[in-house]
């Protein structure tokens, strides 16, 4: 089950190590992005016409892994760094659900972005050809689109910077003079001054020590960590510990400056627009939650994404 799928680019690599070893039965990718997880599907089936191939389109951060339903014999994989997207406070309660999907036995192999020297981080987040600021300000773009806003892209600049104390690469929007702007799906009027900033990402950095301090209550052991020989990236396998107890309350409570996401509503087809004033309010005090940012890319398809619908369930 390959969650955050994409294009399915990495699930190959799983494909052919499996080989050798009589196979993978079944893949399911598991995405936000309709369009994506159709294209996939079309990719990999020319390539592995005999796969079974099943697709979910849900929000793993949301309760949509339910949708995974139960059973064993399972691995599951979320590659790139994708899971640093996710506030520190909400790892917990992902892997809590993706723990009620998996049996004894089974894994979940995760990537993850390590904590590194900050000038390359600044480097990769500021890069000279501007893309990472075109990404940035394409959310605009897209709450534009999706919801009938009137964002000017170009009135903002892009800003990125490495917060140490919280192990993370925030991304931000910095209004470049005075504008007003108009989401009219969700009923807003939101007044920017110069330099009023909206925070569109984060992308939380680990160490091992970092990592394994999320797992406590969750379900989860860890059991191996690999890394790249210069030690950027890692994978760390665990394992779901059949003496732990998902249930359990979660550890630590998430300190007051930094609110959890809001949450889109379990089922719900559209950003909630209670959701989105929230977020788009405190967005004026850089206080955003980053699901702003996740629900307005998630929706950057040409249809919104059908949370909570299974789009395919096998070939
Ligand atoms: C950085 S891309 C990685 C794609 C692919 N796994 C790879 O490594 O090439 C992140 C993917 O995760 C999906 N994604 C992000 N947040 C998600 C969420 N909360 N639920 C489901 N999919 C999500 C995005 O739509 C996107 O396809």
């Amino acid at each position: 089950m390959e969650l955050g799928s994409g294009l399915g680019r990495k699930i190959r690599l799983l494909l052919e190590a499996a080989r050798g070893a009589g196979g993978l039965e079944r893949v399911i990718l598991f995405d936000v992005n309709e369009r994506s997880i159709e294209e996939a599907r079309a990719r990999l089936l020319a390539d592995y016409p005999g796969l079974e191939l099943g697709g979910i389109v849900g929000d793993f951060a949301s309760g949509d892994l339910d949708l995974l339903g139960r059973s064993k014999g399972r691995l599951a994989v979320l590659f790139a760094g994708t899971i640093g997207n996710l506030h520190p406070s909400e790892v917990p309660v992902f892997l809590r659900g993706l723990h009620r999907c998996l049996a004894p036995g089974d894994a979940f192999l995760v990537g993850l972005d390590l904590v590194k020297d900050e000038g390359r981080l600044h480097a990769a987040y500021n890069d000279a050809a501007g893309v990472t600021a075109d990404f940035n300000r394409n959310i605009l773009r897209v709450v534009n689109q999706r919801l009938e806003g009137d964002f000017d892209p170009a009135a903002f600049e892009h800003v990125a910077f490495y917060d140490r104390e919280r192990a993370w690469i925030e991304m931000r929007l910095r209004a470049r003079r005075r504008l007003e702007v108009r989401i009219r799906r969700a009923g807003l009027r939101l007044r920017y001054e110069a330099g009023d900033e909206i925070r569109t990402e984060i992308s939380c950095k680990y160490t091992r020590a970092s990592f394994d301090a999320l797992l406590p209550g969750t379900g989860f052991r860890s059991e191996e960590w690999y890394t790249d020989g210069d030690r950027l990236f890692a994978l760390a396998l665990l394992r779901p510990s059949p003496r732990q107890d998902s249930r359990l309350p979660l550890p630590g409570r998430p300190r007051e400056a930094d609110p959890p996401p809001a949450r889109q509503a379990k089922g719900s087809r559209r950003l909630r627009k209670s959701n989105l004033r929230k977020s788009v309010s405190r967005v004026n005090r850089v206080r955003t939650p980053c699901c702003f940012s996740r629900a307005a890319r998630c929706a950057s398809g040409t249809r919104l994404p059908r949370t909570g619908k299974p789009l395919v369930t096998s070939r």
